[in-house]
């Protein structure tokens, strides 16, 4: 039996289709962006609570993670929620799991940087079938199911084809509160810049994924994320052709990991350069 062709799971009950999964996650992440833009009007009056080093968290990512969780309860009441704010340390590996990150991007928020989103994926037994990563700011949608391809604002979206780093335009994360993997990333940065034509840090990782599978940019890479970051762009990204790593070049997990991105040229040739500086150093 699979759980994405809507066939019997054990007990009788009906396995939800990956297609219902995936509505179930573009509803959510409808609601959560509704409650972040309810707390747009409230920015500058917003308490930054600080959970570690530079990292911080408001009302507005927990009115967000509520309305997540209340649209997955109503339609999936069998499922487990992990979700960044309210239940970081649920496994993800059995059963049906949303994995849902209710305002990637905070910083930007905070800061009234127009570029933050909410990210709501559906696994089962560890699998993703289905995930959407919605742009607060802008409204655009990017969503895929597993083996149903990728679609941005609706339409089928892929990886760009570039294949050269001197026409390639890379995204990354910046590390913000370690000191050993600023010193780390800071080494690797130089042969990134030198080979490529450009290098941006959005801000939100959901968001890099998204624009990778729909060829904005050609490649990204970032040393730490979480879960909730990564599960709905991992599938988005694969979907729409590209392909998504650790920096070892193993598959990349749902977990904290580190991941490198990209159409299948570019994520070769960044996981190469930057295990080459790895290796140099
Ligand atoms: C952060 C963003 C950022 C990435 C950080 C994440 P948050 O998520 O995705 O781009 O560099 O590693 O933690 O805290 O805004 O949900
Ligand atoms: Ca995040
Ligand atoms: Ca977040």
């Amino acid at each position: 039996m699979s759980a994405s062709d809507g066939s019997q799971a054990k007990g009788g009950a009906s396995a939800p289709t990956a297609r219902q999964l995936m509505a179930t996650c573009v509803a959510a992440a409808a609601r959560g962006a509704e409650a972040v833009r309810a707390g747009e009007a409230e920015r500058e009056r917003l308490v930054w609570e600080s959970k570690s080093r530079f990292d911080f968290v408001s009302d507005v990512d927990r009115a967000s993670e509520a309305a997540i969780a209340e649209t997955v309860r109503q339609r999936h009441p069998e499922a487990t929620l992990l979700a960044e704010e309210g239940s970081p340390d649920v496994q993800a590996t059995s059963g049906l799991v949303f994995v849902a990150d209710p305002l990637d991007g905070t910083t930007n928020f905070l800061h009234g940087v127009p570029w933050y989103a909410v990210s709501v994926a559906a696994l089962m037994d560890g699998e993703v079938l289905a995930g959407a990563v919605l742009n607060a700011a802008t409204g655009e949608l990017f969503t895929a199911t597993a083996g149903g391809g990728a679609r941005r604002a609706g339409q089928p979206t892929h990886v760009s084809v570039i294949d050269e780093p001197s026409r390639a335009l890379i995204a990354t994360g910046f590390p913000f509160s370690r000191e050993e993997e600023i010193s780390r990333y800071v080494r690797l940065l130089p042969a990134v810049m030198r080979a490529t034509s450009g290098l941006r840090r959005a801000g939100a990782a959901a968001l890099d994924l998204a624009d990778v599978a729909c060829g904005r940019f050609d490649a990204f890479w970032e040393l730490r994320l979480s879960p909730w970051d990564i599960a709905a762009g991992l599938l988005i990204v694969r979907e729409a052709g590209g392909v998504v790593t650790t920096l070892e070049g193993a598959p990349c997990p749902v977990a904290e990991t580190s991941v490198v991105a990209g159409n299948p040229a570019m994520h070769a040739w960044l996981l190469r350069t930057l295990n080459g500086v790895n290796r140099e150093s």
